[in-house]
């Protein structure tokens, strides 16, 4: 018998050619509900998702024979792990072929504060040359990395190269793997030292709202904070808040807690805030190789193939 992949969206042909020894079914996009997902899933043997897609207990519900959930992206955040475990669903993501992507964007971010490009965009549209908004220098500030996973790690050697002073914050990594970057030991002083905070962690219960209030209130009136990790790492509120009373400087938000935000959501209309609709891994070559490798995993995991990419039930 044939075995059955869902899509629950429209791939380039190209993709779908790829799974030519199986048989497909793609939802019809721009569905309100789920119904015509949960309906696809009833025959479904794998199914390859983004975030998009919530593969929670109700979605797994739908799948009674599902073997695979293979995710277009490295956050896992979307799909229930510890659920897919127990019904012996592979689980698998796309993590390296995106890390320079993002890391090279938490870079451009750096910048972008650090030179005031935002209000230098509105200056040079104005015509009005006259006082241009003068930024900061990288070289020598203390760039703040919680979360020192892969991409975590690219950011530093990037901050490296721009002469920044790097220091880092990981519960989960116990040895220093980037020469020339030093372990902070505690959260709350390594966002007080810190000219600019990059938060590279991923979405899990102990991550939730790691940055609030109290993490805010460490840092000072000069520092930036950026985040292209997920939305809800940081708590959005408090954050909005920090900004309008310039607590901080600034921030750069490639992910924000709803997304997209609703149209009324404050963070839009701060000038010190600058927000990305969720591009860390937007380029046509990453979003390639994360397809590719998506499809790969599928593929290796239906066969019973080794896939190299399963993600495990908690981190
Ligand atoms: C990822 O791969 O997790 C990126 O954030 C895209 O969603």
């Amino acid at each position: 018998m044939r075995v059955l992949i869902v899509l629950p969206q429209a791939l380039a042909q190209r993709a779908i050619a790829r799974f030519d020894k199986f048989d497909v079914a793609i939802v019809p996009p721009g569905s309100e509900d789920d119904a015509p997902l949960f309906a696809a899933l009833g025959k479904a043997d794998g199914v390859l998702v983004t975030p998009r897609t919530r593969v929670d207990r109700d979605f797994l519900s739908h799948a009674p024979k599902l073997r695979a959930v293979s995710t277009y992206s490295v956050g896992l955040d979307h799909i229930d792990l510890a659920a897919c475990h127990q019904r012996g669903i592979a689980v698998a993501h796309t993590p390296t072929v995106l890390t320079d992507a993002v890391a090279d964007l938490v870079m451009g971010l750096v910048v972008m504060l650090a030179r005031r490009v935002p209000e230098s965009m509105r200056v040079g549209a104005s015509g009005d040359w006259r006082n241009v908004p003068m930024g900061i220098d990288p070289r020598g500030k203390i760039l703040f990395i919680v979360g020192f996973g892969r991409i975590g790690q690219e950011v530093a050697r990037r901050a490296i190269a721009f002469k920044m002073k790097v220091a880092w914050f990981d519960q989960k990594t116990p040895k220093v793997p980037v020469a020339g970057a030093t372990r902070a030991l505690d959260l709350k002083q390594g966002l007080a030292d810190a000219d600019f905070v990059s938060v590279n962690l991923d979405l899990n219960p102990s991550t939730w709202h790691m940055i609030g209030r109290d993490a805010l209130a460490c840092m000072k009136p000069s520092a930036y904070l950026i985040n292209t990790s997920r939305g809800p790492v940081v708590d959005q509120a408090a954050l909005t808040e920090a900004l309008s009373d310039r607590r901080i400087a600034g921030a750069a938000l490639d992910v924000l807690e709803q997304e997209p935000p609703a149209a009324d959501d404050p963070i839009l209309k701060l000038d010190n805030a600058i927000v990305l609709p969720h591009i860390g891994t937007a380029t046509v070559e990453t979003r390639q190789a994360m397809l590719d490798c998506a499809i790969d995993n599928l593929i290796a995991c239906l066969r019973g193939e080794p896939c190299q990419f399963l993600a495990t039930p908690a981190r």
